[in-house]
């Protein structure tokens, strides 16, 4: 057993990081094995004074024994609620999902981020067949359209509403909400409390978040939502986004998407759909008439963390149109750098096409602004890189995109 190897002093050279490596799969192996275990508590609840009081809180100013770190890595999961328990159970999110907490496993293993496909080859490709996956399951032609992998269902939405705000008025990116009119979005009074704390994050305010009433079962009433709609306008207000649940947070009630979906039509109004819950039924055969209309969204919140049984958290906005995370681009492939766009927040196909070309080429070039939020679909190349070949392929890669010049 691991815990029978001397810990060496420092984890830094190969006998030490092996040693250390085994300590800690040790431990986090026994807690998987006993988090299965039926006659185990599912948890070990104490109250926090009890907590406070029990063990010594402070960080020291000199850094620890790798025993003692070892020893709270126990502590810690000591503590920590069995997810994987049979007996834990979670309106949200439950279970413990074993290839999940190997992907888990792996991702922190691996210590990187996704800025450019150079520093995440495999995860990189691996986002964009997922989003394009998720997207094909809400029912959108060929999997189209754009997607990004965000911190929680809250930023999800708060994102929706953010490119809901833009697409209506892009002029609000460099003025500000004082240079356009007052928005108003709206949403069901059983509607997940992020649709009104993305209001207030974005500057546009939680009285902005009209909510409409539900009948007995907790479904929006579209008859009510159209009501409010005209009654907005009328006051001279803007409608900008409707924010339909499928999947109430309490109630786990399905809004009827396809009403609100010719609402949004006439008026003019981008539809979201908070599924952070109830998009894994789009996994089922059974159930997923639940989400009918759904392929109707402009934009769609998907939490596999929920449902789905991934490791928390994992949260998805998929959005229909393929240009709405990078609005302004126009592709530019020259052997100038182009001045950056004003703004984008996705780059994974970017990324993509970068790596098919580099395949295609075998060759090393210099990516221009391959940070998410800066200018990931410019890229630098070689005048004498482009030739047919790679041209045709561009073309048919990106074909729903706007092709700039070629040097
Ligand atoms: C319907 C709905 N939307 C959004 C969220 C927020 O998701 P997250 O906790 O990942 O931010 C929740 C969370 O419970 C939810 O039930």
């Amino acid at each position: 057993a691991a815990s029978s190897l001397p810990l060496s002093r420092s984890p830094r050279g190969a006998p030490g990081r092996r040693c250390l490596s085994r300590h800690v799969m040790d431990i986090l192996l026994q807690y998987v094995v006993k988090s299965f275990d039926r006659s185990t508590k599912v948890i070990d609840f104490h109250y926090p004074n009890e907590l406070l009081q029990e063990y010594n809180w402070e960080l020291a100013d000199q850094p620890q024994t790798l025993e003692e770190i070892l020893l709270n890595c126990r502590t810690t999961l000591k503590y920590a609620i069995k997810t994987g328990h049979p007996r834990y159970f979670n309106q949200l999110s439950t279970g413990l999902d074993m290839v999940g907490l190997a992907a888990d496993w792996l991702t922190s293993t691996a210590n990187t981020n996704m800025f450019t496909y150079e520093i995440a080859p495999v995860f990189v490709l691996l986002e964009y067949v997922t989003l394009r996956k998720m997207r094909e399951m809400i029912g959108w032609p060929g999997g189209c359209g754009d997607g990004i992998f965000s911190p929680g269902g809250a930023i999800s939405n708060m994102y929706a509403m953010l490119i809901a705000r833009f697409k209506m008025f892009p002029e609000v990116k460099e003025k500000g909400m004082a240079a356009i009119p007052r928005l108003v979005a709206f949403t069901s009074e059983h509607s997940h409390f992020s649709v009104k704390k993305g209001a207030a994050a974005l500057g546009i305010g939680t009285d902005s978040v009209i909510l409409i009433r539900c009948d007995e079962r907790g479904k929006i009433i579209p008859s009510d939502l159209e009501r409010r709609i005209i009654e907005a306008k009328q006051k001279g207000f803007v409608p900008f986004l409707v924010s339909a649940t499928a999947g109430t947070t309490v109630y786990g009630a399905f809004d009827p998407l396809l009403a609100i979906a010719d609402i949004c039509k006439k008026y003019k109004i981008w539809m979201h759909v908070d599924a952070a819950w109830g998009g894994g039924l789009l996994m089922s055969r059974k159930h997923k008439w639940k989400l009918n209309g759904v392929e109707r969204a402009n934009s769609v919140t998907w939490n596999p963390h929920k449902m789905m049984g991934v490791p928390l958290q994992c949260s998805a906005l998929l959005v229909r149109e393929e240009v709405c995370l990078h609005p302004f681009a126009p592709l530019v492939i020259s052997g100038i750098s182009p001045p950056p766009p004003p703004q984008c927040a996705g780059c994974l196909l970017y990324n993509c096409v970068i790596a098919n070309v580099l395949a295609m080429k075998q060759e090393v070039i210099k990516v221009v602004g391959s940070f998410p939020l800066c200018a990931p679909f410019f890229f630098k190349l070689p005048s004498n890189f482009l030739d047919r070949k790679v041209i045709n392929f561009l073309l048919n890669f990106l074909m729903m995109s706007p092709i700039g010049e070629f040097a």
